[in-house]
C-alpha cells in the first residue's frame, strides 16, 4: 500500500550508536545495521530534540537524550523511558533499507 520510496541519506551516513536530521525534520537513529526513523520533536514541548544542527546525545548505542529537559528516548520504539515526559513516545517515521539507503515513504512527509 505504499508509495514510491525516496532515499533521505546512506545508513553509513548516520553514526554508528547516533543519530543525523536526514530530511527536515526526521532524525534517524542508527545502530549497526539497524536504523530508526523519528520526527525530531520532543513530546514534551514539540519543541526539536537537539540545540544544534545533527548534535543529538546519544548513550550506549540505544538510547536518545533530549537537548532541552534531558528526556530519554529508546532507539527501537521512541518511548521515553525517563525525564519529564515518561511514558510519552517519539512519533515514528517508517523507513526501510535497501542497498545501504535508508528509504522513506514518499506519500509520508514530514
Ligand atoms: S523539550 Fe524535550 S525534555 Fe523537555
Amino acid at each position: 500500500m505504499s508509495g514510491s520510496m525516496q532515499s533521505i541519506c546512506a545508513l553509513a551516513d548516520v553514526p554508528d550508536g547516533g543519530g543525523l536530521e536526514a530530511a527536515p525534520a526526521i532524525l534517524v537513529l542508527r545502530r549497526g545495521d539497524e536504523a530508526w526513523a523519528y520526527r525530531n520533536m520532543c513530546p514534551h514541548f514539540s519543541i526539536p530534540l537537539n540545540y544544534e544542527p545533527d548534535a543529538f546525545w546519544t548513550y550506549d548505542g540505544g538510547l536518545l537524550m533530549c537537548a532541552h529537559h534531558s528526556a530519554m528516548f529508546r532507539f527501537e520504539d521512541g518511548a521515553c523511558i525517563d525525564g519529564p515526559c515518561l511514558g510519552a513516545s517519539l512519533v515514528r517515521v517508517p523507513i526501510r533499507i535497501e542497498n545501504g539507503h535508508v528509504l522513506i515513504d514518499d506519500e509520508n512527509p514530514a
